[in-house]
Formats: structure tokens, C-alpha cells, sequence
């Protein structure tokens, strides 16, 4: 099967390629665009991008809204990961963070728009830790400053099948593909 997805971050579309490809799905790029409306939920902006889309005539497609939840930050920067990544970046949630607890979690919820299946959404979660100054040249965003449970190395200091294998957004790609047979064997 092949499902477009919207994103303008090359980073995300290597990510889906990569992990989508191993269960058997094909990612197309699809370049549309929606205005991400402020939320409490990650799944809130998801649902509401794909309804923006699906009004605009798209269909068949997948996108992701992340963020970084810091439990000892009461979850902050969560659905305002983006700001913070563009106005104090790495090294500001490293300020931030001092003398605190450095247990964090990534989320990923993936929204679909299907007229043959329907639309739904699935949320991958990564737990494990801010590290202690940014390591690593691989992945995006905050990459370099996030080591997953159980790990040393950095998002940003792993390949890319070892950061799908961990991460909250190959998490969710595994969950979107049983989601995505769950609905097929339905529909048989
Ligand atoms: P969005 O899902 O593209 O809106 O991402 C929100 C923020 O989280 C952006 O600043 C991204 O760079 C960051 N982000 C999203 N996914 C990841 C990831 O897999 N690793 C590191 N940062 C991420």
C-alpha cells in the first residue's frame, strides 16, 4: 500500500521511508500544507490538520505532530515543542533544565485520512532522559540532548534503524501498520 505524507521536514520523510518500507507500506511525499492551530493535545492538531486537508481535496495521507514532554517541567515543552526548539533551542532546555529531574518522554501521534479505511490516529511514546550538554551530528531537533531508556548514545549519535527501533515515531509507524491491516482484514 502507499500513503502520502505531509510534512516539510526531510528528517521525518527518511524516518517513515526507512520504517514503513520494512512493514510493507510506500511513502509518498505530499506537498500540501495546513495552518497547525495552538492545542492541548498533540492529537487535537493532528485531527484538525487532516481536516483542513481533507477539505482541500487530499486524501490517502499521513501526518505527525512530536513533542518533548518533561514530567519535572509539568510536560512543558509538549505541544510547544516547536517554539521552544526555534526560539531557545538545545542549549535553552539544557539552562532549563539544571538541578532538575531529567526523565522526558517523546510523543508521536500519526493522523491517517482514508475514504477506503476512515481516519484515525495512533501515538507512539519514547521514554528516557535529557542528557547533560548536546551529542551527536544525526536526526533533528532535539536529537542531540535526548538518550532513550536503557541507552547511552543520543538519538543524534544512533543510525537510523537504531532510532526507529526506539523511537516514539517508529513506535507509532508500528502501530499505524497493524492499524493499517486491522482495517484492511475488516474490510475483506
Ligand atoms: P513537529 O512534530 O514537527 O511539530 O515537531 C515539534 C518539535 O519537536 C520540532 O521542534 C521538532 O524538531 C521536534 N521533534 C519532532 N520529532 C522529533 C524527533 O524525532 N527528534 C527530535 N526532535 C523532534
Amino acid at each position: 500500500m502507499k500513503l502520502g505524507l505531509v510534512t516539510s521536514n526531510r528528517h521525518k520523510l527518511e524516518e517513515y521511508r526507512h520504517g514503513l518500507s520494512l512493514l510493507g507500506i510506500e511513502v509518498e511525499h505530499l506537498d500540501a500544507d495546513c495552518d497547525e492551530i495552538q492545542a492541548d493535545t498533540l492529537q487535537e492538531v493532528v485531527l484538525a490538520c487532516i481536516r483542513q486537508l481533507r477539505e482541500a481535496g487530499h486524501r490517502n495521507f499521513m501526518l505527525d505532530d512530536s513533542g518533548l514532554f518533561v514530567p519535572s517541567l509539568n510536560g512543558f515543552p509538549g505541544v510547544y515543542s516547536a517554539y521552544v526548539m526555534q526560539t531557545i533551542g538545545c542549549q535553552g532546555m539544557l539552562r532549563l533544565l539544571e538541578g532538575l529531574d531529567r526523565r522526558a518522554r517523546f510523543e508521536c501521534c500519526i493522523g491517517v485520512c482514508s475514504d477506503e479505511l476512515g481516519d484515525f490516529t495512533v501515538t507512539g511514546m519514547a521514554p528516557g532522559r535529557i542528557v547533560h550538554e548536546e551529542r551527536g551530528s544525526g536526526g533533528f531537533g532535539y536529537d542531540p540532548i535526548f538518550a532513550p531508556e536503557g541507552q547511552e548514545l543520543t538519538f543524534a549519535e544512533m543510525g537510523m534503524t537504531e532510532k526507529n527501533e526506539r523511537s516514539h515515531r517508529g513506535k507509532a509507524m508500528a502501530l499505524l501498520a497493524a492499524e493499517l491491516r486491522r482495517r484492511m482484514e475488516g474490510r475483506a
